[in-house]
C-alpha cells in the first residue's frame, strides 16, 4: 500500500481502516530536536496530529495532506518524513526566453507542491540580460534585445525585455511564502556577450558585438586581465545582491573558451603576475576574486563544474555537477566540498523524451557510484534546469518539464531505496487536473518513455540538425564574422 503523495513520503505505518480528514481535528504539536523539514503525522479516527520543529514542517505536512485529501478518504496512519536531500532545485533560465511573471508563478507553485524548496534563476546569457539594472543602463537598453528572434525562428524581428526590480522581488515573495530560496545566477566568464554588446571595453578586444541569437558557446568573455571587468563585476553582484536577499548567488563559470585571452595582453599580463600556469587557471583566479568578493558580503557561492578544472577553485564553492566526465565533482565531494546533481544525461529538461525518457530521469540515484562515504555526505541535493533555446513558450515548457520536474522532486525528497517507478507513474497520472488548473499541460503519458522507433527519430533529428550547415556554423564557429 502506498500514500497517492508525491513525493513519496519516506515511511508510513499503517493500521487499517479509513477516515474523512476533513471530519478530523487537528492537533500541532513541537519537539524542537527535529530538523526544520521533518514531519510527522498521525491518522487517527477522530484527530490528525502533525508535530514539526515550527512552521516548515508544518508546512511540509500539509502539503502532504492536501495530497492524501484529495484522493478521498485517508487511510489511518502515522507517516514520518524527512527529505533525503537538504537541496531541490529547479531552474529555469529565462535569458534565452523569457515567461510571464505569471508563468513562472505557475511553475513554482507546481514545484512547491513537490516540496522544491531552491529557484535557480538563470537570468542572463550571451542572448539576453534579463535584470533591471539603474548602475549599467546599458544592459537594459542594448543587452536585452536581440534583433532577430534567433535560434532559427525568423518570424520576429525583436525579441527580448527585462525583468524589473519590482517583479523580480514579487517573485522572491511569492516563493519565499513557499519555503523556496530563489539563487540568481550572473554567469561569468563566459556566457557574458550581452554585458559585451552593452560594454566592449569589457572584453579583450574591446569590439562592439551584438547580443547573439544562436545557441552554442561563444568566445568573446569578459577580460580578466583587466581591473574595470571585476569593478563591473563587483558592481553589478552588489546591485544583484540588494534585490535577491538570499545567502546564494550562483557566478556561472561554464563554457568560457579561453581563445581571447590566450591572444589578450593585459590577460597575459595577469597570468605572469599572478604566477599563474596557464587560461585554466586564471579562470580560477578570476572566480577566486569573484567568490572572496561575495564572502566578504556574508554570501556563498555556487558554480558550474568546470569552474573545477583550475584546480585551486575556493573549496566553499557550491559544485552544480551537469556534465563532468573526469568525475572531478565527485572527486571534490570526496574532499569535502558540497555539490548538486544536475547531470544532463538525466535531469536537462530540454532534450526530447526520445533522449531523456521518463524512467531515466526518475532511475538516477542522486549518490553516484564515483562517491564515496564521505562524498556521499556532501550531496546537498539535486536540481533539474529547463535551458529555453528551444523552449519558447509555456506549452513546450509544460510539455517537457511535466512529468519529469516531478521525477527529480522525488530523487530529491525520497530515498533511493524507498522509490519505484510503476509505482510512481500511478501517482503522477493524478496530478494531471491539478497541473491543469495552473494552466501547466503535462505531457501525455504516449510520450513519457518513447519505444525505440521515437528514439531513433530523435537521435536522426539530432544528427540532421547537427550536420546542417547553420547549426555547424552557429555552434562551431559562433563568432565567425569576427575572426
Ligand atoms: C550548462 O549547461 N552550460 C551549465
Ligand atoms: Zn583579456
Amino acid at each position: 500500500m502506498t500514500l497517492n503523495v508525491i513525493p513519496k513520503p519516506n515511511t508510513v505505518e499503517f493500521y487499517g481502516g479509513e477516515v474523512w480528514l476533513s471530519e478530523n481535528k487537528v492537533t500541532y504539536k513541537t519537539n524542537e530536536h527535529y530538523p526544520d523539514e521533518y514531519y510527522c503525522i498521525e491518522i487517527t479516527d477522530g484527530e490528525t496530529i502533525i508535530t514539526t520543529k515550527g512552521e516548515k514542517g508544518r508546512y511540509y505536512a500539509h502539503l502532504t495532506l492536501t495530497q492524501i485529501e484529495e484522493s478521498g478518504k485517508a487511510p489511518v496512519c502515522k507517516i514520518i518524513d524527512l527529505p533525503a536531500f537538504s537541496y531541490r532545485g529547479f531552474m529555469i533560465d529565462s535569458a534565452r526566453h523569457m515567461q510571464t511573471i505569471d508563468e513562472i508563478k505557475a511553475y513554482i507553485t507546481a514545484a512547491a507542491r513537490f516540496k522544491f524548496n531552491t529557484f535557480h534563476w538563470h537570468l542572463c546569457d550571451d542572448q539576453g540580460w534579463r535584470i533591471e539594472s539603474e548602475k549599467y543602463p546599458r544592459l537594459n537598453e542594448i543587452g536585452s534585445w536581440r534583433y532577430g528572434h534567433g535560434f532559427g525562428n525568423p518570424n520576429m524581428s525583436k525579441y527580448g525585455g527585462y525583468y524589473t526590480k519590482e517583479e523580480i522581488k514579487e517573485i522572491i515573495e511569492f516563493c519565499r511564502e513557499r519555503y523556496i530560496d530563489v539563487i540568481p545566477e550572473i554567469d561569468m566568464p563566459g556566457h557574458t556577450s550581452a554585458i559585451i554588446a552593452s560594454y566592449p571595453e569589457l572584453s579583450c578586444r574591446g569590439k562592439q558585438i551584438g547580443v547573439e541569437m544562436q545557441g552554442g558557446i561563444y568566445k568573446n568573455i569578459l577580460c580578466a586581465g583587466n581591473e574595470d571587468v571585476f569593478s563591473f563585476c563587483f558592481g553589478i553582484l552588489d546591485e544583484v545582491m540588494e534585490i535577491f536577499p538570499g545567502e546564494y548567488i550562483h557566478i556561472g563559470g561554464d563554457e568560457a573558451p579561453k581563445a581571447r585571452w590566450c591572444n589578450c595582453q593585459k590577460c597575459q599580463n595577469r597570468i605572469k603576475e599572478e604566477g599563474l600556469k596557464n587560461e585554466e587557471e586564471l579562470q580560477g583566479y578570476f572566480a577566486n576574486r569573484i567568490i572572496s568578493y561575495l564572502e566578504a558580503k556574508g554570501k556563498k557561492a555556487l558554480a558550474w563544474n568546470e569552474s573545477l578544472n583550475s584546480g585551486m577553485l575556493n573549496n566553499n564553492t557550491i559544485i552544480c555537477d551537469w556534465m563532468d566526465r573526469k568525475h572531478k565533482s565527485e572527486e571534490y565531494a570526496n574532499n569535502g566540498g558540497k555539490i548538486i546533481v544536475e547531470d544532463f544525461y538525466h535531469y536537462y529538461l530540454d532534450y526530447e523524451y526520445g533522449m531523456t525518457p521518463l524512467k531515466k530521469t526518475y532511475g538516477l540515484n542522486p549518490w553516484l557510484p564515483e562517491l564515496d562515504y564521505i562524498g556521499r555526505q556532501n550531496v546537498l541535493g539535486v536540481e533539474a534546469p529547463i535551458w529555453t533555446e528551444y523552449v519558447e513558450d509555456f506549452d513546450r515548457m509544460s510539455y517537457m518539464c511535466f512529468p519529469r520536474l516531478i521525477a527529480v522532486a522525488e530523487s530529491g525528497w525520497t530515498l533511493d531505496k524507498y522509490k519505484d517507478y510503476e509505482d510512481f507513474k500511478a501517482r503522477v497520472r493524478n496530478q494531471r487536473s491539478f497541473l491543469e488548473s495552473l494552466g501547466i499541460k503535462m505531457a501525455d503519458e504516449s510520450a513519457w518513455d518513447p519505444g525505440l522507433s521515437v528514439k531513433a527519430k530523435v537521435m536522426s533529428d539530432r544528427l540532421k540538425s547537427i550536420l546542417d550547415p547553420a547549426m555547424i556554423g552557429a555552434t562551431l564557429f559562433p563568432n565567425k564574422d569576427d575572426e
